[in-house]
């Protein structure tokens, strides 16, 4: 094998950095560590590289919202990734952020390069810009009523409730989620990308580089005709300024894939340059580079991407593999049901490996969604992993130690057994290499049910017990320990850290593939101790749990109906006390210009006035209103409606519209005093 090895290049997508790692995105990161680390088994020069996507409006804007500056935010959110990859065993060979020094040199000589081939044009066109805020609106951040459906607070490009897809200027009554005011249209230069000057090489490329299924989706947009690409972005923005063009940047998706690039970069920096970043990039490179994606971004990796490489005198990808998204018993995650599980959460409560066997257990070469059941995970991994892989070294372990100091058989009592189970390496491997991973575990527990019954058959306690023929024990359990050996190789990749402890307890060196044609042999093993527990149903239980999204408390005054709601799930004490409720005087209620269903209050809390909107039109007189005490949620932070500023909530019951009614203290209570 020395001779054929192979120099790789491997990434996963770049999570964004302002939102935690969970359950779905974990499926690559698992299925690209376990290919990274099989290549790596079979000796290969394998790179996995990563890093944070930093740049876009939905970062600055939440960087804004927590006061902080976008830089603190995603270097947080940078830390917190990388423990929970991490803590999941996901082993990247470096880590970085779209937010550095190289990804802004790479980006900006790619941007440059194409601009002098002229795959650049200048295009002025008509977006939606919020006035207040001063910034010009991406689709998500606009809400409104459905064009189709009439639906309330529906975003900028479909509607939730009817599937309608639209324009953001089709909304009814829009808003910009960032201020509140109603959206104006407005005229600004953009930059965009010729990708039609790439259409011969990019259907040449993707019917060799991407998967059946992916190409069936290129041929349509090939159909529908490649569009220009819009790759600069108004200021404000966080993201790199684009070189001469004053308060234009790059759109996060130009500079993203080109941190793989700078993560690489970063990388060879880092190794005093012994490694070659040129060697790996450069147009007519030997090496290989492949980009784990989800399918969601695949237009970005199969067309944009390599027309960028191509455009600016780089290698293309060898391949481009994406998976399906992951649903939780049959259903997309969710906060609500507690499925939305994060990477801390999860390992709050359970072991990485667990997860790791069930995601390869399902994983296939294609974009084919895949599920986890958790009723199936939990049977699975028992039965699998602890029931048939753990067992067999638990059953072996204590007679080697009892009746032969811990020393292995010089030989194995059954040799054919032993080649049949190091003959199915070769399949096995092809498995793995063509990221078959659900037939590689297929055919691993295969010989584990082999090993199993080979075990059962000769009954070490049986000889041990009636027959006193301690050689003869210790013969069989040297065989089942080379067998369970053979396992946890092949099963390497995908639980590196019971391959560890299997190491330790067999006290041998690592692992390799080519050790898998000699035998472990008058050998002395170390004190067995359980590789791995049962998981516990409560466990899981818990996991789900700790995952639901605390509910909202507070009587909402809406439209929606409300009679015959159910009793929502309990809080804790602590979460009620989180509430601060106070008796409210309100001094004063008034119409809103343009509003149908708000009145403006003016609440006296004792210490302090303060203005809120809200939802009660229909139901009250304002004039009634005033003078009158009632309850008001004096601690819910501020929210920018489209009207101006609410600064907390009255209390009401009813299921809305005409139907609400005002909650009112006993006499003798007075504005300020908490409620308790
Ligand atoms: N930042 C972009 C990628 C830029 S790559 C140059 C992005 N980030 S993401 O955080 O939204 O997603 C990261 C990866 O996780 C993507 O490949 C995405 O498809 C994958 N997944 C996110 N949710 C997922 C599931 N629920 N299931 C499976 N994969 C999922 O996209
Ligand atoms: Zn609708």
């Amino acid at each position: 094998m020395s001779d054929n090895i192979r120099k790789i290049l491997v990434t996963s997508a770049l999570p964004y950095a302002n939102g935690p790692i969970h359950l779905g995105h974990l499926v690559e990161y698992i299925q690209t560590d376990i290919w990274v680390r099989f290549q790596k088994l079979m000796g290969h020069e394998c790179i996995y590289i990563c890093a944070d996507d930093a740049h876009g409006t939905p970062i600055m804007l939440k960087a804004r919202a927590e006061n902080i500056a976008a830089e603190a935010l995603i270097e947080q959110f940078k830390q917190e990734h990388q423990q929970d990859f991490a803590g999941f065993q996901v082993a990247f060979d470096n880590y970085h952020s779209t937010h550095s020094e190289e990804n802004r040199e790479l980006a900006t000589y790619i941007y440059r390069q194409l601009n002098e081939k002229g795959h650049i044009i200048r295009r002025t066109i008509e977006q939606a810009y919020d006035p207040k805020a001063e910034m010009f609106l991406p689709d998500r951040f606009i809400k409104g009523e459905c064009p189709n459906c009439g639906a309330a607070d529906q975003y900028g490009d479909s509607c939730e409730v009817c599937g309608a897809t639209y324009a953001p200027t089709d909304l009814k009554n829009a808003v910009s989620v960032v201020s509140g005011s109603a959206p104006v249209k407005r005229e600004s230069e953009h930059l965009f990308f010729k990708l039609q000057d790439f259409e011969s090489m990019l259907r040449e490329w993707t019917a060799k580089h991407v998967q059946p299924e992916i190409a069936n989706k290129l041929a349509d947009w090939f159909e529908a005709g490649l569009q220009n690409w819009d790759i600069s972005r108004d200021a404000p923005y966080f993201g790199f300024e684009i070189p001469d063009y004053p308060g234009k940047y790059l759109y996060v998706w130009l500079d993203a894939p080109v941190g793989y690039m700078a993560s690489f970069k970063h990388y060879c920096n880092q190794k005093n340059n012994h490694l070659d970043f040129n060697a790996y990039w450069d147009a007519d490179s030997d090496t290989e580079l492949y980009h784990f994606i989800g399918k969601d971004i695949a237009y970005f990796h199969t067309l944009f991407w390599p027309a960028m490489l191509e455009g600016a005198g780089f290698r293309k990808p060898t391949g481009v593999f994406c998976h399906g998204f992951l649903t939780v018993n049959g259903q997309k995650m969710s906060k609500s049901r507690g499925t939305f599980v994060t990477a801390a959460t999860y390992l709050k409560h359970l072991n990485p490996e667990y997860y790791r066997y069930y995601i390869a257990a399902k994983l296939g070469s294609g974009v084919e969604d895949i599920d986890l059941n958790l009723e199936d995970f939990v049977a699975r991994v028992n039965s699998d992993l602890v029931g048939k892989v753990v067992n067999i070294a638990s059953r072996c372990a204590g007679f080697i130690h009892k009746l032969s100091g811990g020393t292995l058989a010089d030989h194995l009592a059954e040799p054919n057994l032993y080649r049949q189970f190091v003959t199915a390496a070769d399949p096995i491997a092809s498995h793995f290499e063509a990221r078959r991973f659900s037939h590689a575990v297929r055919e691993i527990m295969a010989l584990a049910d082999l090993a199993n019954q080979y075990i059962n058959e000769q009954q070490p306690w049986v000889v041990a017990k009636e027959t006193g023929q301690n050689t003869r024990v210790q013969e069989i359990c040297t065989q089942g320990l080379n067998l369970f050996r053979l396992l946890i190789l092949y099963l390497k990749p995908i639980l590196p850290g019971i391959a560890t402890a299997s190491e330790n307890f067999l006290n041998i060196s690592q692992l390799s593939w080519e050790s898998k044609d000699t035998p472990l042999l008058n050998h002395q093993i170390n004190k067995f101790k359980p590789l791995l527990t049962r998981i516990e149903q409560e466990k899981v239980n818990a996991m789900i749990e700790d995952s639901k999204e605390s509910l909202n408390v507070s009587t909402k005054t809406t439209d929606k109906p409300a009679t015959n709601n159910p009793i929502e799930a309990t809080i804790g004490i602590d979460d009620f006390m989180k509430i601060d409720l106070r008796i409210a005087k309100i001094l004063k209620a008034e119409q809103v210009e343009g509003a149908d269903k708000l009145l403006q209050l003016t609440l006296d809390l004792g210490d302090e006035t303060r203005n809120v909107f809200t939802g009660i039109k229909t139901a009250y007189d304002p004039a009634s209103l005033e003078g009158r005490l009632t309850v008001a949620v004096a601690n819910l932070a501020p929210r920018k409606m489209k009207f101006g500023v609410s600064e907390g909530m009255v209390l009401a019951a009813g299921p809305g519209d005409k139907e609400l009614f005002i909650l009112s203290p006993d006499s003798g209570a007075q504005p300020g005093m908490r409620v308790k």
